[in-house]
């Protein structure tokens, strides 16, 4: 006469095959359900708190004639972003131009000196704070840096 094997909760401490299976799907299910929490930590952490500042592709060398005057705006491609590069009071500054409410391209108003984002009434102000409408972050700044006359964006 065959014996059947019978596997259940009752007898599963005695048969140590059937406990390791158990252990590592138990510990698989751990692993995975950490990985997908850590996942979910680290975005609701990146829109609490972005990077203060946005450095992702190579520097980019604007010449004099590349370069915004005063109260205006230039776009620059860096990346696979584009960079607002604008000249106010003397003082040239750059910003992601992607919008930290959901990523539309803002635009710079020079009448106002703000930068508007079309998609749900954003506003920043020229500093890249965002002072009105959805977005709950400043616009990511980049660096800027003089190389004789020329600008470093993204230095
Ligand atoms: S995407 Fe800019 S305000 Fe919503």
């Amino acid at each position: 006469m065959v014996q059947i094997p019978t596997e259940t909760p009752e007898n599963a401490a005695e048969n140590p095959q059937l406990t390791s299976r158990r252990g590592f799907m138990a510990t698989a299910s751990i692993a995975i359900g950490a990985l997908f929490g850590l996942q979910f930590v680290y975005v609701l952490f990146r829109y609490l708190a972005p990077w203060g500042k946005f450095r992702v592709a190579r520097p980019v060398r604007l010449v004099t004639d590349q370069q915004p005057k005063e109260g205006e705006c230039v776009k620059v491609k860096y990346g696979d972003s584009v960079v607002l590069v604008i000249r106010d009071e003397g003082e040239f500054k750059a910003f992601n131009g992607a919008c930290t409410h959901l990523n539309c391209l803002v635009r710079w108003q020079p009448a106002t000196k703000k930068f508007f984002c079309a998609c749900h009434n954003g506003f920043f102000d020229r500093n890249g704070k965002n002072i009105a409408g959805p977005p709950p972050s400043p616009l990511l700044a980049v660096d800027v840096a003089r190389d004789g006359e020329d600008l470093i964006i993204g230095s």
